[in-house]
């Protein structure tokens, strides 16, 4: 972020759509929930509590009643934006379990070396990556989750065989048509920042290549606008 000013605007440009559930948060924080509480339920008796690691954590606002009730081992938030840490630790407020509050890029956490975790989660950060870096991030994950673990992919994604521009396009129509919670010069801030850093993965192709880097792929929930999505993807 280039100044805190900045960060401010466009944080409560987000905070604004999140408020209004323009991204469909709602849903997906339920379905990421759901897969959680599924992927716990299924464990083998015995096993420690799972750590977990959520890679562009944000402010929480809105995982933050999910994770109070889970029992983890131990949550890791990252992001790359510092001024969220404290935002998201308020949020969690006080947990049965260590948190850590980590400012770093998600790519070189799982570049990194460390004990692999068996809950790794991101929602809304991946998109950002260029394709070659979406590659190098499922191939390090892999490497950084333990064996039975979990990857939880909550984000945009393009139809199967959508071009880049179209999809900009299409969401930047949305916004203009839909996001009526936003001022003007929100909808134009949001939309010129998706036209420059936006590169969700098309999604034939992320499945093919999370294959080709190890992973079993399955979307847990779709929202309504052929963008939002969630997928679960675990070792084969
Ligand atoms: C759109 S927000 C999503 C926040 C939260 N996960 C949510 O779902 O509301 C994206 C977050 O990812 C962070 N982020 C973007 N690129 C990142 C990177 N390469 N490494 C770590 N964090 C990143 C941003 O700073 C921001 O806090």
């Amino acid at each position: 972020m280039a100044s805190i000013a900045l960060f401010e605007r466009q944080w409560a440009t987000y905070r604004t759509m999140v408020s209004h559930d323009l991204m469909e948060h709602r849903a997906l924080a339920s379905a990421t929930a759901a897969a959680l509480e599924q992927w716990l339920a299924q464990r083998p008796a015995g096993q420690p509590a799972p750590a977990m690691v959520d890679l562009g954590c944000g402010d929480l606002a809105l995982l933050a009643p999910m994770l109070q009730t889970l029992p983890l081992g131990s949550y890791t938030g990252l992001d790359l934006t510092p001024a969220v840490l404290p935002l998201a630790e308020a949020a969690l407020g006080s947990v049965p379990y260590p948190t850590r509050w980590v400012e770093g890029d998600l790519l070189a956490w799982v570049d990194s070396d460390g004990p692999p975790v068996e809950l790794i989660h991101s929602a809304f950060a991946l998109h950002h990556l260029t394709d070659a870096q979406k590659g190098q991030f499922l191939r390090a994950a892999r490497r950084r989750l333990a064996p039975g673990g979990l990857l939880l992919w909550g984000d945009v994604f393009r139809e199967p065989g959508e071009a880049l521009n179209a999809y900009r396009q299409r969401y930047s129509d949305r916004i203009r048509q839909g996001w009526q919670g936003l001022t003007l010069e929100q909808q134009s801030q949001v939309i010129d920042h998706l036209s420059s850093f936006d590169i969700p993965a098309e999604r034939g192709s992320i499945e093919a290549l999370a294959q080709q880097e190890g992973w079993s792929w399955r979307w847990a929930w779709q929202g309504t606008h052929q963008a939002e999505a969630l997928a679960l993807l675990t070792p084969i």
